[in-house]
């Protein structure tokens, strides 16, 4: 019984799911890693880029995690390599009124607040892997709970750090940019519907969903051909 809170405790932590009933429920933990039944017969191809869609949502413990103890990390080391898409939005809802959208976030407004601020570094940045150090800052240095002018501060900080110009961060959040973002981030979302985040499309496959949480640089080297010297070290 102990243990049967403490997992169901412990897997709501690991996962933001919207609903735990009868989910589809990655595995991670377990460690077990499905083989790729496909690699021997695209052994040959070349395959020097992956494209990851990572929908996430910046309040959730487990998104958190995820990018900055998998994600920072890969696209950090295999470079050109990854060709990532950030979709920060989650298990959100978008409704319209009159000529604004109003936006509902599992974690309430503050993590809404925090989806636009991501949105908008890769919308100012227009270089995913620059949006991706900026976000990873912001995520270390002041959680979306923190209090305002903690969050000002750190954005001021990792501004300096990552070298982005705060001041167009702070234009996309001002004007109807940030919400316009955030609605094309919540059309992608449900179009897909995960039913947990984060949520890893690799190469446009929702496969694999086990290996990539757990262990992304292994599983996108997996998939390179030829493998880069990174992969190999
Ligand atoms: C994108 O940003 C990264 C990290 O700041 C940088 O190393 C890379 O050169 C940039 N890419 C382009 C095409 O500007
Ligand atoms: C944000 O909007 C306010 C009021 O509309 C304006 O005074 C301010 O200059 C704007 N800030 C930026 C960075 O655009």
């Amino acid at each position: 019984m102990y243990y049967r809170i403490l997992f169901v405790q412990l897997f709501s932590v690991i996962i933001c799911s919207q609903d735990l009933g009868d989910a589809d429920v990655p595995t991670f933990w377990n460690q077990i890693s499905k083989r790729n039944t496909n690699s021997e017969e695209h052994s040959d191809a070349m395959k020097d880029k992956i494209q990851l869609k990572v929908y996430y949502e910046t309040l959730c413990p487990a998104s958190i995690q995820f990018f900055v103890e998998q994600l920072t990390p890969a696209v950090k080391r295999l470079g050109t390599h990854l060709d990532v898409h950030l979709i920060p939005y989650g298990h959100a809802t978008t409704t319209r009124n009159d000529d604004r959208y109003l936006f509902r976030c599992q974690h309430g407004a503050q993590e809404c607040y925090c989806n636009k601020i991501h949105a908008c570094a890769v919308d100012v940045l227009r270089n995913n892997t620059h949006a991706i150090l900026f976000n990873d800052c912001l995520m270390q240095q002041a959680p979306c709970s923190s209090d305002y002018k903690h969050f000002r501060s750190a954005i001021r900080s990792c501004g300096r750090t990552e070298n982005v110009h705060i001041y167009d961060i702070w234009q996309c959040m001002n004007g109807t940019r940030s919400s316009d973002l955030l609605k094309a981030y919540g059309d992608e979302t449900h179009v897909v519907k995960p039913t947990y985040v984060p949520y890893v499309e690799l190469d446009g496959s929702s496969e694999d969903q086990d290996s990539i949480l757990g262990n992304l640089f292994a599983t996108v080297c997996q998939k390179l051909t030829p493998k880069p010297p990174v992969c190999l070290d």
